[in-house]
């Protein structure tokens, strides 16, 4: 396997091929933030928070880490003004849905975001597709999914399936940024009206 020699924030790092730029900063012990991201899951690109500046000729373009291939000669900085804005603006907009996170309430001091910049919509969700993502990748259950669309998008246990295996895993829960208390809500509130559920669905 060949190595790939980059650099992240003026430090050389060797990666091994097929490591995202995530991966390769992580292995250097450069921390990037992210949301949406876990080691057991798929590379998803939802949440870019875990966005970095690529130096280019003449430039520069801003990538999502967790899903952009390492490469030999790449020049990163995870950390620029344009970076911090761009990540102070998503962190305020998440913090609109879930401003008691303290994930992201942890975020918002580094980066200086306004919880209340928004109009608070909290619904809790903040779609980074965790729960939904690891129940199908790892679990091979499918027992959670999303209902609706854009603003109005949130989880749903499908009471069919999370009646059976819910209560022997609930490895999904700590994995929330906003609240582990919402997803036990949400599959209680499943299994205790699980036709009401399946209508809002239709
Ligand atoms: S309920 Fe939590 S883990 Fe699931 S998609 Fe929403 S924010 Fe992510
Ligand atoms: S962690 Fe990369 S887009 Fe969410």
């Amino acid at each position: 396997m060949t190595d790939i020699r980059m650099k992240i924030d003026g430090k050389d790092v060797v990666a091994a091929e097929g490591m995202t730029v995530l991966e390769a900063a992580h292995s250097a012990g450069v921390s990037i933030p992210t949301l949406c991201h876990h080691d057991q899951l798929q590379p998803y690109g939802g949440c870019r928070l875990c966005i970095v500046e690529l130096e280019t000729k003449g430039g520069s373009s801003i990538v999502a880490s967790c899903v952009y291939q390492a490469e030999d000669g790449l020049v990163i900085n995870t950390r620029s003004e344009k970076i911090d804005r761009i990540r102070k603006s998503i962190l305020e907009l998440l913090l609109a849905h879930a401003p008691d996170s303290p994930q992201l309430q942890e975020l918002a001091a580094d980066y200086g975001a306004d919880k209340d910049k928004f109009e608070q919509e909290a619904s809790f969700c903040v779609h980074c597709g965790l729960c939904v993502r690891y129940c199908t990748e790892v679990k091979q259950e499918n027992a959670v999914g999303f209902i609706d669309r854009g603003i109005r998008k949130e989880i749903s246990f499908l009471p069919e399936i999370a009646s059976k295996v819910c209560n022997d895993c609930k490895e999904c829960f700590p994995l929330c940024p906003t609240s582990y208390l919402q997803a036990v809500f949400v599959l209680v509130e499943s299994l205790a009206f699980p036709t009401q559920r399946r209508l809002e669905r239709e």
